[in-house]
């Protein structure tokens, strides 16, 4: 082969050898969207490096063909070392493809690729090089050839990078993840859902997946909420339910509902609901989110159903390969009440940085874990590094307030506590009535003005009155029925659904709100 094809040949199979270790050390975690096209350009990029290696290989054949002298050590080593890449580029391709659980070591494969690469081509280039010095001046043609080329290949993977926006917000992540040609959902555009699987989760819970409309996607965070209105006996009854589907899968998205005694919905929903049923639902909602850039270790402490956000936050992570690490303390009453139990097996062997502890409070006889209660001996043996971690809080209200006062006593800042409640009494919540007679409300946008007892929250009394204010829980934490108090004061039972921006313009919770003074609200 001319040496400046082989040249040519041997810098752009180095380069593609180290193009693809560079592609998978830096574009992993963007987005869904950008993920998908690294593994698109490093799939292509691998099965040129292949292609290259069998030309490379047959060249060297076509060398050795015919040769009658003994082979030199320094060419037995170059036979060796290409051989060698080989059984390395096969088993990265079996890795990749269908050992997913072992792709961690797809990186050290592509570096040792790599080297061996540059070894192969280095040896004989530095040969050649000391060759044509001392007896002659390298052809001006050949080394301005291999230069270009090295250039060009630089350049090209310097512009398709540079290409790569960097995500500032997790909006905007979500945003790269929208295929072309669908629409993200805004936060309380209304849905129509409509359920398309029901797959049983335990003896008394459902995992429901609805889908949305074509050409539509949801805008979702992992560990926020929808509000749904159930059609129920002719009449709407609206409940909020976490998304425990990944994010990233923004057509459809799956609720897991536990069967609640003598609830009226959760029982419709796991007794009724049967696939095709449609509904409404306004979201999403919630500030119980994980960011993965802000948490850089997150400590995951679910009660029973609590663990719906929480898995849609782990399947984030594993969707995306987020370097994050993860403990999930998951608190339940048996086996059989434990949601997504073989999930949580595979994540384990899929997520080196995940760490999943199962709490039983009635195990079986053969229960290898914890049991008990959830404790500070628990904490203080599975969390590693607990005042750097984030943590997040979900179950019912009274274990809630019992991994509070644990972490307080671990002296964990109360800034780094996210908690979602799912209903029940809610901790902290009080109500001295105001001793004023009858006040005047005022809704801005609806054009309706009423007078309204200070007994009365403002979500009864608007919908005594017709004005639709969206609502979820009605007891201050799921944040669906925020609006704006244009004028007056209320007194407001809860404000843990608010954060600090919708504070600070003025919002306020309806369901929890009664009025100190004449208001008007936004709505
Ligand atoms: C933000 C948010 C997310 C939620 N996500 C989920 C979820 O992923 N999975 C899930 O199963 N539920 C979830 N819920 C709770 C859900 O909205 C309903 O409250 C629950 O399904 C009970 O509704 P129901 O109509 O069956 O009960 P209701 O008829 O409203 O109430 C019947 C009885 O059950 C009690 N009760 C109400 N809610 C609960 C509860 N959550 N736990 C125990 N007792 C209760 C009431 O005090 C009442 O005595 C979530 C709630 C919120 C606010
Ligand atoms: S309805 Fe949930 S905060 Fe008001």
């Amino acid at each position: 082969m001319h040496i400046v094809i082989s040249l040519t040949l041997a810098g752009l199979f180095v380069f593609l050898a180290g193009f693809n270790v560079w592609n998978m050390l830096t574009s992993r975690g963007a987005s869904a969207r950008s993920s998908r096209l690294w593994t698109q350009v490093h799939r292509v990029a691998g099965y040129a490096f292949i292609a290259l290696f069998g030309i490379l290989c047959y060249s060297m054949l076509l060398r050795v063909k015919g040769w009658s002298d003994e082979l030199s050590p320094r060419l037995i080593l170059h036979m060796g070392l290409a051989l060698s890449v080989a059984p390395l580029v096969f088993v990265k391709v079996i890795v990749a493809r269908y050992q997913k659980a072992a792709r961690s070591l797809l990186t050290a494969l592509g570096i040792g690729i790599f080297a061996v690469a540059f070894t192969l081509v280095a040896l004989n280039l530095v040969v050649y090089c000391l060759r044509v010095a001392s007896t002659e001046k390298v052809p001006s043609e050949t080394s301005a050839t291999f230069v270009v080329a090295v250039l060009i290949c630089a350049a090209i993977a310097f512009f398709i990078k540079g290409k790569q926006p960097k995500p500032k917000s997790e909006t905007e992540i979500l945003s790269l993840n929208k295929p072309d040609g669908q629409e993200l959902i805004n936060r309380g555009e209304p849905l129509n859902l409509t359920l398309a699987r029901v797959e049983p989760q335990t003896h008394d819970a459902k995992t429901l997946r609805f889908l949305l409309p074509r050409g539509q996607l949801l805008g979702a965070r992992p560990g926020q909420f929808l509000t749904f209105e159930w059609m129920i006996g002719g009449k709407s009854v609206p409940r909020s339910y976490s998304i425990c589907s990944s994010p990233t899968q923004g057509s459809f998205i799956e609720i897991t509902p536990k069967r609640v005694e003598s609830g009226y919905v959760s029982q419709f929903l796991n007794d009724g609901a049967n696939v095709g049923l449609t509904v409404k639902a306004r979201g999403p909602y919630g500030q119980f989110c994980f960011d993965e850039s802000k948490h850089r270790r997150i400590v995951l402490i679910a009660g029973g159903s609590g663990i719906t956000p929480m898995m849609a936050m782990l399947r984030y992570i594993d969707d995306l390969c987020i370097p994050v690490h993860s403990t999930l303390i998951y608190c339940a009453r048996s086996e059989q009440d434990v949601f997504f139990k073989s999930e949580f097996v595979a994540l384990q062997t899929r997520m080196p940085r995940f760490h999943y502890v199962p709490v039983l409070s009635q195990p079986g006889a053969d229960w290898p874990g914890w049991k008990g209660r959830l404790r500070c001996e628990i904490l203080e043996l599975e969390i590693e590094k607990p005042l750097e971690s984030t943590f997040f809080l979900c179950g019912p209200s009274a274990f809630m307030e019992l991994g509070r006062a644990l972490l307080k006593d671990m002296a964990v800042e109360p800034a780094r506590i996210l908690q979602e409640s799912f209903g029940g009494a809610v901790a902290g919540g009080k109500h001295s009535t105001p001793s004023t007679g009858l006040l005047k409300a005022k809704f801005a946008r609806s054009a309706v003005a009423y007078n309204i007892s200070p007994d009365e929250t403002l979500l009864e009394s608007s919908e005594r009155n017709g004005v639709l204010i969206p609502s979820g829980c009605r007891q201050g934490s799921c944040g669906t029925c925020a609006t704006k108090l244009l004028s007056g004061n209320v007194q407001m039972e809860q404000t843990e659904a608010l954060n600090d921006e919708l504070r600070s313009q003025g919002y306020i919770l309806p369901c929890v709100s009664r009025p100190l003074s004449d208001i008007t609200l936004d709505a």
